[in-house]
């Protein structure tokens, strides 16, 4: 497992959507060990307060601030109070998220709607908020080295399955959304990447971890047989908000475990 590389973000502001909890607060611990300043906003208040409590208690420069991504307001809010807090924006991870589930002909409008709003308008309105403040930081700081928003889309952007159906469609909108930013920010020095990650073990995936038989179907469809852990994923976000990405931009790296390149399924046995 990679281990965090001091300094590497240091005295940077981060800020991350659906921070409290699961592969949100992986980048928070992340990032922070890289010295970076964080600020988490979720609509999870007491879990997001839980989880700053104890990055404060490590020393770490963190506050939460409630918000609900599908709300511009609410944004704009989390935006200003990274500005207020420590004057500069960084990088950015759109990390908020929902899965849902349901065959085609029984998706509701209301269910289509929510997942829209979260994944795809979350997203937008996150990436639009954080480039506005990225650019006014550019200004005041005359040897900026340039910012990073990192969109967090899925394995799902290119692959779809049985039983999902707004998902899929929302994560490919994500994949397509960092291509868009990407040309449109380039010229203000903010580099737009996403993750693609593949099945992590979080409060997402529960339901499978629990169950041996539904972790197996997603184990053998992996060529390292095995889910990621929330810090494998982080760890790439680092990676790509740091400056050995300097020269990559409108790009989705797919955190897979080798998910997308296998056809059909491992063998039962491991190789010796
Ligand atoms: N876990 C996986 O297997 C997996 C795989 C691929 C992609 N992802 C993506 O990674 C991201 C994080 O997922 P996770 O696995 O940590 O799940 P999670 O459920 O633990 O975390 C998602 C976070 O988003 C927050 N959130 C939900 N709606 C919100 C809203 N309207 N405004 C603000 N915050 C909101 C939740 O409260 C939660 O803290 C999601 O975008 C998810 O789609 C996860």
């Amino acid at each position: 497992m990679s281990t965090p590389i001091p300094g590497r973000h240091q005295g940077k502001t981060v800020v991350i959507t659906g921070g409290a909890r699961g592969i949100g607060l992986a980048y928070a611990q992340r990032f922070a060990a890289e010295g970076a300043n964080l600020v988490l906003g979720d609509v999870l208040d007491a879990e997001g307060r839980e989880s700053v409590r104890a990055l404060e208690k490590a020393g770490v420069k963190a506050i939460y601030a409630r918000c609900d991504v599908t709300k511009k307001a609410e944004v704009e809010a989390l935006m200003d109070a990274a500005m207020a807090s420590y004057g500069r924006l960084d990088v950015c991870i759109a990390n908020a998220g929902v899965v849902s589930h349901g065959a085609f002909l029984d998706v509701t409008e209301a269910d289509w709607d929510r997942v829209m709003a979260i994944n795809v308008k979350g997203v937008f309105l996150t990436g639009q908020s954080a480039a506005k403040r990225m650019i006014a930081t550019r200004k005041k700081i005359a040897d900026w080295g340039g910012g990073a928003i990192v969109n967090i889309a899925s394995v799902n952007a290119v692959l779809v399955q049985h039983n999902s159906v707004p998902y899929p469609v929302s994560k490919g909108a994500v994949h397509l959304l960092t291509r868009v930013m990407a040309i449109h920010l380039a010229d203000y020095d903010i580099r737009v990447v996403a993750i693609g990650p593949g099945p992590t073990k979080t409060a997402m995936e529960a339901k499978v971890m629990a169950d041996p038989a539904k972790r197996r179907i997603r184990e053998i469809r992996t060529a390292l047989r095995r889910m990621a852990e929330p810090e494998e994923v982080a760890a790439v976000a680092s990676f790509l908000a740091s400056d050995d990405a300097s020269y990559l931009t409108g790009q989705t790296l797919f955190v897979d475990g080798g998910r997308l390149v296998l056809n059909y399924m491992m063998p039962d046995e491991r190789a010796s």
